[in-house]
Formats: C-alpha cells, sequence, structure tokens
C-alpha cells in the first residue's frame, strides 16, 4: 500500500517537472515562476513599472488582452527607455498570464 504512494508521488513529481509552464496556484505565484517579480514589484519601481504605476495608467481605459499582447510580445516607450523583454507561452500559460494582468490592475 505503501509502496503504491511512494510510486504514485514519483509519478507526479516526474509530471510536474516534465509539463512546461506548469499551471500555477494563483497568479502571484505565477509571476514568481514567470519571472516576472525580477522586473515588477507591488508599489516599488524596479527594472520594470511597479503594478500601481501600471494599474494607475491603465485602469478602466485599456483591456486585458492589450496588455497580455504586450507582455508576451515586449516592447518599451510607455514608462520609459527601458524594453520588456518578450515573454513566451512556455514561461507562462494564457491562462496565468490573464490571471496575472487581471492581478497588476487591480493595485
Ligand atoms: C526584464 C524585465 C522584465 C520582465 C522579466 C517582465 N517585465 Fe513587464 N515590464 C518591464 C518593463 C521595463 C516595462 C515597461 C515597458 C514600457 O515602458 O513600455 C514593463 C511593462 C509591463 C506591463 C505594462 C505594459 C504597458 O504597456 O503599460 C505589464 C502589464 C507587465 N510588464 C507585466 C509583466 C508580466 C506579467 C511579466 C511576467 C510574465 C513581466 N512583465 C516580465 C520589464 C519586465
Amino acid at each position: 500500500m505503501k509502496q503504491h504512494i511512494y510510486a504514485a508521488m514519483a509519478c507526479a513529481a516526474a509530471l510536474a517537472w516534465t509539463a512546461p509552464a506548469v499551471q500555477a496556484a494563483g497568479p502571484e505565484d505565477a509571476m514568481v515562476k514567470a519571472g516576472c517579480t525580477a522586473c515588477h514589484n507591488k508599489d516599488k519601481k524596479v527594472v520594470g513599472p511597479s503594478y500601481k504605476q501600471i494599474a494607475e495608467k491603465h485602469k478602466g481605459k485599456s483591456d486585458v488582452a492589450t496588455l497580455m499582447d504586450k507582455v508576451r510580445k515586449g516592447g518599451s516607450g510607455v514608462y520609459g527607455p527601458v524594453p520588456m523583454a518578450p515573454n513566451p507561452p512556455d514561461k507562462i500559460s494564457d491562462a496565468d498570464l490573464k490571471a496575472a494582468v487581471e492581478f497588476i490592475l487591480k493595485h
């Protein structure tokens, strides 16, 4: 019985290891896993603008799909000359990216 459980656990671990962009536990977790937090922070500008700065600029003005597209392709010029690198689907899934953008806009 115990062995079965261990075998199942090893199997689950192997699956998690090989699957690209595993569905994250929540938007914050997804952003840590995708490396967004290396450049973005809740209320301090790091390399990229803070969540608050982004929310201020876009709240009620821009739709989530437009911002998802920007994060996917990367780009610069909205906050300054520093560019955001592209973030392809193997880094963050569509579902997680949507949740992350919605999460940022709530600030
Ligand atoms: C290498 C650093 C870096 C990483 C990694 C990064 N960003 Fe950015 N991000 C930036 C910079 C710099 C800007 C500002 C670009 C500009 O001025 O147009 C930005 C802008 C944004 C914006 C606002 C875009 C706009 O046009 O207003 C959003 C939303 C965003 N990032 C989300 C994310 C998410 C989600 C991730 C993770 C998947 C991520 N970023 C990863 C540096 C980064």
